[in-house]
């Protein structure tokens, strides 16, 4: 019983790391593939941001209580995510340097 606990935990774990990379993949395209670029020469450079910040600011995108000239193109962004997924895309981010 224990066994298929651990087991049903590390693949858990697993998905969720493969979720937050793939969250990332329709962001590459304008923050880049490391989020190593300004998007659209606008935003700024968000690799490495701790993921409660990477978290507060696609939240506040989706509640439209964040961001600057081009907040509406992030809100686009983000409307499909629900906290699970802003929460695994976040801390993906905050793994890239
Ligand atoms: C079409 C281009 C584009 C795509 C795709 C995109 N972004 Fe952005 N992103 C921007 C722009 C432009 C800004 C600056 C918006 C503003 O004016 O606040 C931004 C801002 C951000 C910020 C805040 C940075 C800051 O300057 O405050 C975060 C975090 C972010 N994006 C994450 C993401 C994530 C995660 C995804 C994928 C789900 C994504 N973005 C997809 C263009 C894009």
């Amino acid at each position: 019983m224990k066994k298929i606990a651990l087991a049903l935990l590390v693949a858990s774990v697993g998905l969720m790391a493969a979720d937050g990379a793939a969250l990332f993949k329709k962001c590459q395209s304008c923050h880049g593939a490391k989020a190593e670029k300004k998007a659209l020469n606008k935003s700024q450079v968000i690799a490495g941001w701790d993921a409660a910040k990477t978290e507060a600011a696609l939240k506040g995108y989706k509640a439209g209580t964040y961001g600057g000239a081009m907040k509406g193109l992030m809100k686009g962004q983000v409307a499909s995510y629900d906290d699970a997924k802003i929460a695994a895309v976040a801390k993906y981010i905050s793994t890239l340097k």
